[in-house]
């Protein structure tokens, strides 16, 4: 085998995304359906030392960032361990969450201690009865709380995840004052079919240059491109910067070539795409008493399946289709 994580397309794969749970304390109807996913068995969730040493390993083959992601990673009570055992594993990796926000507030602290070194909060509504409405619950107050014990924590600027859906278009504007005033990188995302109840349609995503046209009724936006290459989101300087808003336009302009993400479920299979079925346990190799070679080389194989691309992006395309409740939740993901 070569040295790293590449596929039949020659992409390589250096960002790897954990999912540490299925479970959240939100219920985005994009997302999940609202009963919640269908749990986990205790038993099979990756223990702080098993991630830790995947992590390890990942770095053996390229892996240059790690971002911890769910369900929500929050509601793992071990989370803090996870950090610190991954930290200690993998010295001078970056360290990023993706979160909801809530409870952060109560451990903003302990997770930058035990190594954590960014987050990127979802946060779809700035209004709260909006928000009650597009998450299932009603708490705005928490993740408001929780964005700001972030950034007293050292983790800002933070990011900030809103999913664009018609819904979210009425209170786009709102929001990015809100992100601007509050120093925060606000992001909106193209909608993808991962939603469980299987409501995502052609016809009601809200594409990209739609966004552009609503806030450019209220901010002046000059384009600046992406960060990096494989960075997801696409800049606009807000009224002539410093302020930027990014748009992830993951459907209208999919960024599959660029991809650079590789992942592992909370269960402790791989996955080479938020959108493939194929999955390679590694648990079950973990707890064989597998060696680092063993492992690295299931982990190769499975990103060399990587599928080409989505094919959001076709008009013809179908809804890929998964299996719900198996892989990083955005629910389902992401996440
Ligand atoms: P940064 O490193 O801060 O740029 O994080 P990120 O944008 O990579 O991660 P985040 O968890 O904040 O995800 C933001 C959005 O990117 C998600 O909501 C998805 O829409 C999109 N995204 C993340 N991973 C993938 C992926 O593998 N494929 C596609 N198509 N979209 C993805
Ligand atoms: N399409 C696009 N983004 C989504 N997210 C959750 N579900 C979807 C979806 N169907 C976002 C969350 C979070 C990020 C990890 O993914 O809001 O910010
Ligand atoms: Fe939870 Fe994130 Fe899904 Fe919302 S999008 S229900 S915060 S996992």
């Amino acid at each position: 085998a070569g040295a790293g994580l590449v596929d039949r397309f020659g992409r390589v794969a250096r960002d790897l995304r954990v999912s540490l749970t299925e479970k959240c304390s939100l219920r985005c109807t994009y997302c999940m359906p609202a009963e919640g996913l269908p749990p986990i068995a205790r038993s099979k969730l990756l223990t702080p030392d098993e991630i830790a040493r995947l992590v390890r390993i990942g770095v053996g083959l390229g892996i240059e960032e790690v971002r911890f992601t769910g369900g929500e990673p929050l509601v793992r009570r071990d989370l803090v361990d996870v950090l610190r055992a991954t930290r200690d594993a993998a010295p001078g990796i970056p360290l990023a969450m993706t979160t909801n926000g809530i409870g952060l507030d109560r451990v903003a602290e302990d997770l930058v201690e035990a190594g954590l070194t960014r987050v990127n909060v979802s946060l779809d509504s700035i209004d709260r009865a909006h928000f009650a409405e597009l998450t299932r619950r009603d708490r705005l107050p928490d993740v408001l709380a929780g964005i700001a014990a972030a950034a007293r924590a050292g983790l800002g600027p933070v990011k900030i995840n809103a999913v664009l859906m018609p819904e979210t278009l009425s209170g786009a504007c709102d929001l990015l004052a809100w992100a601007v005033e509050h120093g925060c990188r606000l992001r909106f995302i193209e909608q993808m079919p991962l939603d469980a109840d299987q409501r995502w349609t052609r016809e009601t995503l809200v594409p990209a240059a739609t966004l552009v046209d609503t806030l450019s009724q209220r901010f002046d936006l000059t384009e600046a491109g992406r960060d990096d290459p494989s960075s997801p989101a696409e800049d606009w300087l807000v009224d002539g910067g410093p302020a930027t808003v990014g748009i992830i336009a993951s459907v209208t302009r999919s960024f599959c070539g660029d991809c650079d993400r590789t992942r592992i479920t909370a269960e402790g299979t791989v996955r080479s795409c938020l959108f493939s079925d194929a999955e390679t346990d590694v648990r079950v190799l973990l707890r064989d008493g597998a060696d680092d070679e063993e492992i690295a080389a299931a982990w190769q194989q499975a990103m060399w399946g990587k599928p080409f691309a989505h094919g959001l992006d076709a008009p013809e395309g179908e809804r890929p289709s998964r299996e719900l409740g198996r892989t990083e939740t955005f629910a389902v993901s992401a996440r």
